[in-house]
């Protein structure tokens, strides 16, 4: 027979203080009390005592504190309740022992001193384990608010994926509700990768996906809203045997997966076997704290995967539209942008800001979708008129852009990359500063791609030779700064100068890819 722990012990206090054995006896609460049996730990030879014992329990039980009773042969029994339990219908434990001498009133004395002593320590047992219980339920809640905390803080930071916020949310919710594993598993459907989102789990060690796909086939799942506490089961998997898990749905109507606490990990306490200890309802809300933010976050990055997919739409139709009409300059605009970006990165500017920039390159001649063939295709030298005409695109441009909200950033870059520091460019004669950081990066790409491209009329000039006029022309056609930052970025590439068919060699068509990435970058 397996004695609880906390049996043995006051046994053992007992047979200390009392110099004499103590064994426990379970005295089941449906017993008749005219009943003893000899239990495992009784030697045979208290059968021959067993009526002294049950007079001895029999009283001890009535007036609920020890009793002793005389037995054959000037000796003497006794039994002392070991649990106190207001309901009477609860299982009654008693040290059980003999001693050899007749009851004397200090025998009696010292087993109703033991007595004393054990009530005590329970009573001093049953207080701490409620000040734990009540120490642990303070720093559970405390650490649950730090969590919470921690997961709207991370969802703050905007630059974080929907996967890295999840993953970081999990890990520290497995340690926080001491479980071998949190997993987010999630039905595999183009509408779920839409979302942005992925099935993940935290406790490698212990468990895999593949274990929680199998997981999820045998139990009965909760619906969405609900949540499903399973404790002491026993469910055989590849790794292991699960005996308690959380399941609670991801999602508003169906569920497209769920967020799952795989066995609890608490050490048990006195006596308590590890299947005693499973989930509880604090622990399905916190799931369902993830569950939520992961349906929200999903379907915001829905949302803005399809913004992104208009504004990458848009652009395309815009670029397609100009590059159509002028096959030479097939790849401009994005080279342009690339260069920009580049230039960009070396003055220190902000991600963000480089982006912007290199979107801003992508877009800044789109005002010549307005001028008309004869004038932007015509192959030799331009009549003042016709330049007046090609003059207008970055007021085009401005006006095309405006009407969409989401790409205004580039407005400086459009309306300005024709200006000179010196203030004879166009549109409006601006003067070194008073043009945008981004139009003074942009009028650098854009002519060192111009010089280096070739055209109908004239064909390519070398990259040496294109630096070096915009080394000359510092301070009258373009900012010191950018050019210096231009020559480094060109300095750092170490590319082959001069070099014959490097024109052959340049991208001649825009990168979609990483327009898409500066749109993802810029929340578009
Ligand atoms: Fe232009």
């Amino acid at each position: 027979m397996i004695f609880p722990a906390s049996v043995s012990r006051q046994c053992d206090d007992l047979a200390q203080l009392l110099g004499t054995a103590c064994l426990p006896y379970l005295r089941s609460p449906d017993a008749p009390s005219h009943e003893f049996s000899v239990q495992s730990t009784f030697e045979a030879a208290w059968q021959s005592d067993a009526k002294f014992v049950l007079e001895a329990m029999n009283a001890a039980e009535k007036s609920k504190r020890e009793a002793m009773v005389e037995a054959s042969g000037n000796r003497s029994v006794f039994a002392i309740p070991l649990t106190f339990a207001e309901n009477t219908k609860s299982e009654q434990w008693f040290a059980i022992g003999r001693t050899n001498e007749s009851p004397t009133d200090s025998g009696k004395k010292l087993i109703h001193i033991a007595f004393e002593a054990i009530r005590r320590q329970y009573q001093i047992d049953v207080q701490e384990r409620v000040i734990l219980n009540a120490e642990s339920e303070m720093e559970r809640s405390f650490s649950e608010r730090i969590w919470l905390r921690q997961l709207n803080a991370q969802r703050a930071i905007r630059k974080k994926t929907v996967g890295q916020q999840s993953r970081q949310s999990i890990e520290s919710l497995r340690t926080l509700i001491d479980a071998e594993a949190i997993a987010i598993y999630l039905y595999s459907d183009s509408d779920v990768e839409d979302h942005g989102l992925e099935s993940m789990i935290s406790g490698k060690q212990f468990w895999t996906l593949e274990d929680v796909r199998i997981l999820i086939q045998r139990i009965q799942k909760p619906r969405c809203g609900e949540s499903e506490v399973l404790n002491q089961m026993e469910q055989q998997l590849h790794n292991g045997i699960i005996h308690s898990c959380v399941v609670v749905p991801i999602g508003e109507a169906e569920p497209i997966g769920y967020v799952l606490a795989i066995n609890r990990r608490k050490q048990a306490r006195s006596g308590a076997s590890k299947c005693d200890l499973g989930f509880v309802l604090a622990d399905a809300e916190l799931l369902h704290e993830v569950a939520g933010y992961i349906a929200a976050d999903g379907y915001s990055n829905a949302s803005l995967l399809e913004s992104e997919r208009l504004v990458l739409g848009t652009l395309r139709a815009m670029s397609n539209a100009i590059e159509a009409r002028d096959p030479y300059t097939h790849g401009h605009s994005e080279r342009v942008g690339s260069v920009a970006y580049q230039i960009a990165l070396r003055l220190n500017l902000s991600e963000v800001m480089c982006q912007e920039i290199y979107l801003a390159g992508v877009l800044h001649d789109i005002g010549k979708i307005g001028i008309p063939d004869h004038v932007l295709l015509k192959p030799g030298k331009l009549e003042q008129e016709e330049f007046d005409i090609i003059r207008k695109h970055p007021e085009i441009g401005h006006r095309i852009l405006e009407e969409l909200g989401k790409l205004k950033f580039a407005l400086p870059g459009v309306l300005y990359h024709h200006e000179r520091v010196d203030g004879t460019g166009y549109p409006h004669n601006l003067v070194g500063d008073e043009i945008p950081l981004m139009a003074r990066i942009l009028a650098v790409s854009d002519a060192y791609d111009a010089m280096t491209s070739s055209r109908v009329y004239r064909s390519a000039m070398g990259q040496q030779r294109a630096l070096e006029i915009l080394r000359s022309g510092i301070r009258t056609q373009w900012d010191a700064e950018v050019v210096t930052a231009c020559l480094e970025y060109f300095s750092d590439l170490s590319l082959e100068l001069e070099e014959p068919g490097y024109e052959s060699r340049r991208p001649k068509s825009t990168d979609w890819r990483q327009v898409s990435q500066a749109l993802r970058v810029l929340q578009l």
